[in-house]
């Protein structure tokens, strides 16, 4: 344990919080904050969240920013209203299960780019009595689903695994929510859906979020009427400050709340996805809506230098491939190279290169591909990839590769009740409003995951991910994911994050630093949730970073290493993390990449 996270942690800030909503507010101008030299470090007492590094000058935000703070319970999510939804289901004595269906639910209504019922995801929960869950409710490839079907004539990828019908895979979210809540769940399943039935029916004010997120999507939104004609009234983005309602959905989400599943499964809104399939070409049948199920898995449990970070297994590769980079940075002292130093920021990138190399080539759907998960995330294979680091010079990624760009459109959620249930909870429809296919009638996009199948093997997907036949196209098969939701146990036994992201092939390497982050460099919540990010993916062989993320100097040696860079646009992820403190107290830290929501009580 390295003395920067030992002496950050060791104090702990008293601070009488009741409710506080907020999501790293900027720190008061001051001082800068205090560098890594531990000796001109200020008392954390006085200012609890200083950082002990600086990011640099050139990066968007400044380190050392205050998270939202609750003695009782924690809610963090991209939107303030879906984390109200779930700060109302804990405040009425829900769990932290509950409080994740009802802001499951509620992203559906005001975060549609993300927020689904229309997809997938993945939770991750470590319970109060140590009960460790992973459940999979991805989506999968319908019974008519074939491995050449994104395949043209000429044997080339056509654009269908992303537009229209034929990219949507078997929504997934709502057997994964009635599934979560009939082993965990304690308030009534109607009142979870309560809250997103009102923002959907009644409507909601929107902000400059929703309305920038449909400004963003007009162009493809708008090119199928019935998706217009939900999203686009009168032909545009809903302006701010307008009031936004959706009936159909309302409607839909009664039936849910009615009749559980079964409502979306079976019935009519089965038999309306069915006739929007026939409508616009694509396969799912309702014999593959009534087939679907969650399914419970086993959790993938790393150690990490003491700790335990659990994380979600295939189809995800989440947990194997970010369990793969901490161990093989784990034989070296990370801690001690400076945070974001070029040694760092080389050891990082060259583990990252040698997990995803295996990530692309063994991956897959546990229940269709045989993967030697004990072998890859055994210490002993981890150490033998480590041996061939040069600490000097970037390795060559054809030497690793078997066979990964992204954007904030998936969304995570993280949240912990009163009695320690901590929860974590990625979800999504792939690209920002998936399929862009909304159901006829029932008011809710369907998702394009069929995309993150292996189209053709060695050809990138949209995220540039070039993978192999592990993930190849199977009727029935779940599509292999990079969602990572993650909660973090300390060398104690005590639940100390929960975290999670969007961004395609950089979730799990942006996790990985947040994990890193917090165990070898010891920064403060929001600190290490508004740090700059950068990834490597092993193809294409170049580390991506955030604009203005790294300093120059940085970039310089690592380029003299033999490392290419680029700077990437955009942003990398929308993270939402909360810490919880030794004296119990929950920290909540909602990436102002995006201006998340972190609401306490
Ligand atoms: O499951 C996956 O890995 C992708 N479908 C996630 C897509 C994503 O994160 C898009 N937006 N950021």
């Amino acid at each position: 344990m390295n003395t920067v996270k030992w002496t950050f942690r060791s104090v702990l800030p008293l601070l009488a919080v009741s409710v506080l909503w907020a999501a790293c507010s900027s720190p008061a101008p001051g001082p800068p904050p205090p560098s890594i030299d531990p000796v001109a470090r200020v008392d954390p007492l006085e200012i609890p969240f200083a950082s002990p590094v600086e990011f640099p000058e050139s990066w968007r935000f400044t380190a050392g920013a205050e998270p939202a703070a609750g003695r009782r319970g924690m809610v963090v999510s991209t939107d303030s209203l879906a984390s109200a939804a779930g700060l109302e289901i804990l405040k009425a004595g829900g769990n932290a299960v509950d409080a994740a269906i009802a802001v499951q639910f509620a992203l559906a209504v005001v975060h549609p780019v993300a927020g689904n019922i229309g997809g997938g995801g993945f939770m991750v929960a470590r319970l109060a009595d140590d009960t460790r869950i992973a459940l999979d409710f991805r989506e999968e490839a319908p019974g008519a689903a074939s491995k050449d079907m994104y395949l043209d004539d000429a044997g080339d990828v056509t654009d269908a695994s992303w537009v229209g019908h034929l990219a949507a895979g078997v929504p997934g979210s709502v057997a994964g929510m009635e599934a979560a809540h009939e082993r965990y769940g304690t308030l009534p399943w109607d009142r979870l859906l309560a809250p997103a039935i009102r923002l959907a029916r009644d409507g909601f004010v929107v902000e400059s979020r929703h309305h920038d997120d449909l400004s963003w999507g007009r162009e493809s939104l708008s090119r199928l009427p019935a998706t217009a004609a939900v999203f686009l009234p009168g032909g545009k983005a809903p302006p701010k400050g307008s009031t936004f309602r959706q009936p159909d959905l309302a409607r839909t989400l009664e039936t849910i709340s009615a009749q559980g599943a079964q409502g979306f499964y079976d019935g009519w809104v089965a038999d309306s996805i069915a006739a929007e399939m026939k409508r616009g070409g694509g396969l799912i049948t309702k014999q593959d809506l009534a087939a679907y199920r969650a399914v419970w898995r086993e959790p993938i449990e790393i150690d990490y230098r003491g700790w335990t970070v659990i994380s979600m297994p295939p189809p995800s590769s989440g947990g194997v491939t970010m369990g793969q980079i901490l161990n093989i940075v784990e034989s070296s002292e990370l801690g001690s190279l400076g945070w974001h130093s070029p040694e760092a920021i080389h050891l990082a990138v060259e583990g990252m290169r040698r997990a995803y190399a295996d990530r692309n080539f063994y991956l897959g759907d546990p229940d269709y591909v045989e993967m030697p998960i004990d072998r890859l995330l055994s210490q002993s294979y981890a150490d033998s990839l480590a041996e061939t680091i040069d600490p000097d010079h970037a390795s060559r990624s054809e030497e690793f590769n078997r066979v990964p760009l992204e954007s904030t459109q998936t969304t995570h959620f993280s949240i912990i009740d009163e009695a320690g249930n901590a929860v974590a909870v990625t979800t999504t429809l792939n690209g920002g409003f998936g399929s862009y296919v909304v159901v006829r009638g029932a008011g809710f996009l369907l998702n394009n995951e069929m995309d993150d199948f292996t189209s053709k093997p060695g050809v990138p997907n949209a995220y540039g991910l070039v993978q192999g036949e592990a993930n190849a196209i199977s009727p029935g098969k779940r599509m292999l994911s990079a969602m990572t939701p993650t909660v973090v146990i300390n060398p104690a036994g005590r639940t100390e994050l929960i975290t999670g992201t969007p961004g395609g092939s950089t979730i799990i390497t942006s996790i990985f630093q947040i994990v890193s982050n917090h165990i070898d460099f010891g920064l403060p919540v929001c600190t290490s949730v508004d740090a700059p990010r950068f990834h490597h993916q092993n193809l294409p062989d170049v580390i991506r970073y955030e604009v203005g993320g790294l300093d120059p100097g940085t970039v310089g040696t690592l380029r003299e290493m033999g490392h290419e860079l680029s700077e990437r646009d955009g942003i990398s992820g929308d993270v939402e993390s909360i810490w919880i403190a030794p004296d119990g107290t929950r920290y909540g830290a909602a990436d102002r990449r995006r201006d998340g929501s972190a609401l306490g009580y």
